[in-house]
Parts: C-alpha cells; sequence; structure tokens
C-alpha cells in the first residue's frame, strides 16, 4: 500500500511541503499519498489577512495575526524561493520591502502553478494526532468545519506546519480590570485608524511594538508611549512618542511606570509576543 504523509497547515511552510513532493513527482518519483489540513478556508497562512478577531467563522480561535496595511519588515531578497523569483512572478522588478498582498500574491503564484490545491482539505482543523508504537503510525483526528464532521485516518509520516504566532501571550498587569479604556494583544490589532487621535500604550519592544506603534504614529494616534521590560529599542522617535520602563499598574486612564512616570492613556496594545513562539 502507498505511504500517506499527512501536512498540517497550508502557511508558506506547508505550502513549501506540498510544492517540494510535487517537484519530486514530477522528476519521476514514487511520492507517498498527500494530504494537507488547513483549517482555514484558504491557503497562506498569516498572510492570508482576515478581518475577524476572537473566533473564527466555525467558532475556532482565529489563526491570524496580520493587520491591514502590514508590510514585510524583512527584505524580500531574504525569502525568495530559489526556483521561483519575484521578477518571475510579477514580470518585472519590485522593491525589496512589499506589502502583506503582494507578498501574499508571490506566495500563492509559486504553488498555484503546481497544481497541489487539490491535496489542501480546507476548513478542516486537525484535534489530535497520536502514535501508536504497536503499528508505527499516527492517527490525525480532523474536523470537517463544512459538513461538521470529525473522523480519524492513519498516516505513516506527519509534517506540523501549524506556524508560531497564533497564540497570545498575554500578561496581566495590576488594573487592567478597571481600565477605562481598550486592552488588546497585538494578534487582534487589524487596523491603525481606530485609534487615529488617541494617546496609545504599547508594551514589548519588539517587532510589533516597533511597527504597531509607528503605525498608529502614521495614522494619526495623538501620541505613543512604548514600554519596555528590558532595554528601550533606541530609536529617533518623533516628537509624540516617549519610551519609558516598564509598566506598574493602571488606575483609571492613568498608566504608572516604573520609573514613577505616568501617562493618560485611551488604549493599550500589548505587543508581548506568542506563546509557543
Ligand atoms: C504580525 C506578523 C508579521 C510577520 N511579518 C513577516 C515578514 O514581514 N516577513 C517574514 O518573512 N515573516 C513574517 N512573519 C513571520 C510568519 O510567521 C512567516 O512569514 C510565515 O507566515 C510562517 O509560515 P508558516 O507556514 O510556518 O506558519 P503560518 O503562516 O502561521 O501558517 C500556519 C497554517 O497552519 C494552519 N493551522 C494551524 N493550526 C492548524 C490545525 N490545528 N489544523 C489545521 N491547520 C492549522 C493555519 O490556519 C495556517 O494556515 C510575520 C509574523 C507575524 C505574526
Ligand atoms: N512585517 C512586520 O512588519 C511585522 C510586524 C510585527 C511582527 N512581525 C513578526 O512577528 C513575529 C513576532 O514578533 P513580536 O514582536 O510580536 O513578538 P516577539 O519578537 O516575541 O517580542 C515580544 C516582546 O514582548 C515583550 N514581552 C513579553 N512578555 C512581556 C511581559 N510580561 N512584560 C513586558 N514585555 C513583555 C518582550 O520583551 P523583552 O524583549 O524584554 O523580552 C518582547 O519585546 C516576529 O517574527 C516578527 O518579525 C513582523
Amino acid at each position: 500500500m502507498k505511504s500517506r504523509v499527512a501536512v498540517i497547515g497550508a502557511g508558506p511552510s506547508g505550502m513549501a511541503q506540498l510544492r517540494a513532493f510535487k517537484s519530486a513527482a514530477d522528476k519521476g518519483a514514487d511520492i507517498p499519498e498527500i494530504v494537507c489540513f488547513e483549517k482555514q478556508s484558504d491557503w497562506g497562512g498569516l498572510w492570508n489577512y482576515t478581518w475577524r478577531t476572537g473566533l473564527d467563522e466555525h467558532g475556532d480561535p482565529v489563526h491570524g495575526s496580520m493587520y491591514r496595511y502590514l508590510w514585510s519588515n524583512g527584505p524580500k531578497e531574504c525569502l525568495e524561493f530559489a526556483d521561483y523569483t519575484f521578477e518571475e512572478h510579477f514580470g518585472r522588478p519590485i522593491g525589496s520591502y512589499p506589502p502583506r498582498a503582494v507578498l501574499w500574491d508571490y506566495i500563492k503564484g509559486r504553488v498555484e502553478k503546481s497544481g497541489v490545491r487539490q491535496w489542501v482539505r480546507f476548513n478542516s482543523p486537525v484535534r489530535m494526532v497520536t502514535f501508536s508504537d504497536t503499528t508505527k503510525k499516527f492517527t490525525v483526528t480532523a474536523h470537517d468545519r463544512t459538513n461538521d464532521v470529525t473522523y480519524s485516518e492513519e498516516f505513516d509520516n506527519v509534517v506540523v506546519a501549524s506556524g508560531h504566532f497564533s497564540v497570545p501571550n498575554v500578561p496581566y498587569f495590576e488594573g487592567f480590570s478597571t481600565f477605562n479604556g481598550r486592552i488588546l494583544h497585538s494578534h487582534d490589532f487589524r487596523d491603525a485608524m481606530e485609534f487615529r487621535d488617541k494617546d496609545i500604550l504599547i508594551i514589548g519592544r519588539s517587532y510589533s511594538a516597533e511597527d504597531i506603534g509607528s503605525q498608529c504614529y502614521k495614522y494619526g494616534a495623538k501620541s505613543i508611549t512604548s514600554s519596555y521590560r528590558s532595554k528601550p529599542m533606541g530609536f529617533k522617535w518623533p516628537d509624540n512618542w516617549k519610551e519609558v520602563p516598564l509598566l506598574q499598574k493602571v488606575v483609571g486612564k492613568t498608566a504608572h511606570f516604573k520609573d514613577g512616570s505616568t501617562r493618560d492613556v485611551d488604549a493599550i496594545i500589548l505587543c508581548t509576543g506568542y506563546l509557543h513562539s
């Protein structure tokens, strides 16, 4: 019997697996049967933008952590597929830091040509994987959300490509439960326009803190205060952006920091990273 491989997730990593198996088959290799389980209704993983936050249309946790106006924070030259260049996809040179939608288009373009979409079962979150020492096989239990049926199938190998940046790390600070404004994690940040004319407090000092703070600045936030735990980002910020040590507590709308300074804020965005990352 032909061996079977399950791929969990059709983000860039899962799609790369599908494409690699297809390339091998095109070169004459006898490849296993491939089944890719994808919980979302389309492929592309995080690059497949969703406006949803909280739960998806089926009641499962939303995977997406990207926002509408996200641009690549690394040069495209560093993430180009060796066998499918940006120039081949777009038919002309493009800038080094493309917006999210452009990268999604490129990631999809490479696999659309290879005809592997038929291997993907969309709207199919995997619920559990077990391994039997007796049969030496994996049992993958998936939920077919379209027909609302949960079923199990056996596989010889499982590739886990379910991503690292979807389960938010949400620390608690004293006074959060009585804060008179909005508190959200960067996982749920979608559109900086929401924070126009508002005083924003950002917790964290990494990529999300820098980029979401910059987006809020660009789209008209009144002020940005970013609070760091270990050390400041240390960039030359605009006049209405201040970096302060770690938040200690909030009282009403007033945030108190480790250096004794205070700031009244309308919203707190926790750019505190992800569990399992
Ligand atoms: C805000 C943000 C911005 C980023 N910006 C950049 C950038 O500019 N440049 C860059 O190179 N990288 C960036 N990244 C990193 C990003 O993680 C990678 O670019 C890429 O998306 C990783 O691909 P992946 O396939 O490993 O994971 P993901 O893209 O997360 O895809 C995982 C897939 O698995 C599916 N899945 C999850 N659980 C299950 C399950 N139980 N059953 C079935 N399917 C499941 C998901 O629905 C998803 O489609 C960014 C990350 C974040 C959070
Ligand atoms: N394309 C883009 O523009 C873009 C935008 C956003 C994110 N991303 C990507 O998304 C991924 C995740 O980045 P991220 O910035 O969300 O996560 P991250 O890099 O893991 O950073 C998490 C931050 O949270 C801080 N933190 C964690 N727990 C804290 C606590 N209890 N109190 C205070 N601070 C706390 C950490 O502080 P310490 O430093 O002190 O530990 C760190 O600064 C990265 O791959 C990044 O490239 C890309």
